[in-house]
């Protein structure tokens, strides 16, 4: 498919098919992740691959729906036959950035590595939705990790069930600015 189609058509997914993701397609998805640009090269994401049920419970256990942290879990995401947790070591960004590190480069270094699996994911085929409605301390529990990761993203993949539906927004010109904040094209 053609990149500018994918990138549009790409939808958030939250109603998966029991039809199975292969180890090759999520293999191909992580290394589309792992090519994704990071501050410094560091690379400091790291993927966890889960489709054992009784993990899966425990991590969706961790999220929350709906941006409140008392509310239920995100149940939706027990359909997906894989979860991919993305987590940040935050140690390594803080050895080669300090404070700039661990306050924003390693979130920005996860967000590109996540949004190339959320696409390359689409180019197999695949639905994904970036889920971040979790407790990190919780989720962190539940994936083993040590107290410098810290769990920053969980994807589900599966094939979709539901379609994603276009959610309007504002369209582009109304974010895009020249020059400077607030001003539009030169008149012709
Ligand atoms: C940082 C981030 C966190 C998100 N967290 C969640 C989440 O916890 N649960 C969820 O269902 N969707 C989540 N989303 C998906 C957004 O709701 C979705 O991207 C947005 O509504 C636009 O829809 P689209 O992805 O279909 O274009 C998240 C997206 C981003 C970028």
């Amino acid at each position: 498919m053609d990149f500018f189609e994918l990138a549009a058509g790409r939808r958030s997914v939250r109603a998966y098919l029991d039809t199975p993701v292969t180890e090759e397609q999520v293999q191909r998805i992580l290394a589309c992740g792992h090519g994704a640009p990071s501050g410094g090269n560091l690379k400091e994401w790291r993927f966890i691959v889960i489709r054992d049920p009784e993990q899966k419970r425990r991590v969706i256990d961790a999220t929350y729906s709906r941006n409140n942290e008392s509310n239920p879990p995100q149940e939706w995401l027990a359909e997906a036959p894989v979860l991919i947790a993305v987590a940040a070591d935050l140690s390594v960004a803080a050895g080669r950035y300090g404070r700039h590190g661990i306050d924003s480069l390693v979130y920005l270094d996860c967000a590109c590595a996540v949004q190339n699996m959320l696409l390359a994911a689409c180019s197999l085929g695949l639905s994904s939705c970036f889920v971040s409605g979790f407790r990190e301390h919780q989720m962190g529990e539940a994936l083993g990790l040590p107290p410098e990761l810290e769990a920053v993203a969980l994807l589900p993949l599966g094939y979709a069930k539901v379609p994603g539906v276009k959610r309007p927004g504002a369209p582009v010109e109304d974010v895009t600015f020249f020059e400077r904040y607030g001003e539009g094209p030169a008149a012709p």
